[in-house]
């Protein structure tokens, strides 16, 4: 079998399978139900400041075959009810906090909150691709000199280490990692959601509650393969500083995975997967990975991280 164990700073994780953001990590009870399945850590809910409702439905469909579309509205329980439960439980697997805020002070106070309730890593989720035109939440993630400010105040106010989680929807994603980077985070998570919207042709109107939505599904995964590598080969290269890539886009499969860490990242998140099936989908993907690395010789990740890169060097 092969050596699945990976560090990254603020985790020690037994294996590369994170639990992505937004999918089963709003409460106690779903991070534990996750944590007792085989995933290698847990990423929660992205938690704000205050308490804030689900949209008005429908928030997420499957519009055509593996394309999973949803606008929930960041839907969680406030910073405040989240430290409570953060507190009072000892959850199995290492665990990254997502936060978000409305400003750099906004997400520095709740990640002060968060350090002082036993957090030991922190993703700051800098895009919200379905936001309306306008709000801030859709503007972070494509200005590199607020991804700066927001990372310098978080960074300023906290001693964990802090994850920068990119959006897909700007020119060159590299630009916003080397921002994230440059400002002291300590790694980047990638790709959120990809824009879009799709029509009921015969409600004659936006299928999704919120009209405007994010993409995710097994389609978005060569999108997501893509930006990861824009990044690894900047890193490459030298044109921004080297951190951990937390990959994730549409992984379902041990393949993906490993098609992930031969483009540089460090570990995976899966979301999307976990709609189709249950947690018990984490032991089928380590299982495959396994079993692909077993058979392609690859006694760990170390021997397969970046290799796809190699033939890409000349690429820019
Ligand atoms: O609607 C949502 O809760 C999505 C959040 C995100 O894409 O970060």
């Amino acid at each position: 079998m092969a050596e699945l164990g990976v560090e990254v700073p603020g985790l020690a994780l037994a294996n590369p399978l994170m639990l992505a953001s937004g999918v089963q990590g709003g409460t106690a009870a779903a991070l534990h139900r996750v944590a007792a399945s085989r995933c290698g850590g847990l990423v929660s809910k992205s938690i704000g400041p205050v308490a804030r409702e689900i949209y008005p439905g429908p928030v997420c469909v499957e519009s055509t075959d593996s394309v999973v579309l949803n606008a929930m509205g960041l839907p969680n329980p406030g910073v405040d009810s989240f430290t409570e439960m953060l507190s009072q439980n000892e959850f199995s697997k290492p665990m990254l906090v997502s936060i978000f805020g409305p400003d750099a002070e906004s997400v520095a106070d709740i990640a002060k909150k968060m350090e002082a309730a036993g957090a030991t890593a922190l993703e700051l989720n800098l895009s919200c691709p379905h936001a309306k035109p306008g709000s801030r939440a859709l503007i972070v993630g494509q200005q590199p000199e607020l991804i700066k400010e927001y990372i310098s105040a978080v960074k300023q106010a906290v001693g964990i280490p802090v994850y920068a989680k990119l959006t897909p929807n700007t020119a060159q994603v590299s630009t916003e990692a080397g921002a994230a980077l440059e400002a002291g985070a300590d790694g980047v998570s990638l790709i959120n959601t990809v824009s879009a919207l799709e029509v009921d042709p015969y409600a004659g109107r936006p299928i999704i509650g919120n009209l405007l939505c994010g993409m995710s599904g097994p389609s978005i995964r060569p999108i997501a393969q893509r930006k990861v590598a824009e990044v690894a080969l900047a890193m490459r290269r030298g044109e921004i500083p080297t951190a951990p890539i937390l990959a994730m886009g549409g992984i379902t499969t041990g393949l993906d995975v490993a098609r992930f860490i031969m483009l540089g990242a460090t570990a995976v998140q899966i979301g999307s997967a976990l709609i189709y099936g249950d947690a018990d989908v984490f032991g089928e993907i380590e299982n495959e990975l396994n079993e692909f690395m077993d058979v392609q010789g690859y006694s760990d990740l170390e021997s397969m991280r970046g290799i796809a890169l190699d033939t890409m060097e000349g690429l820019n």
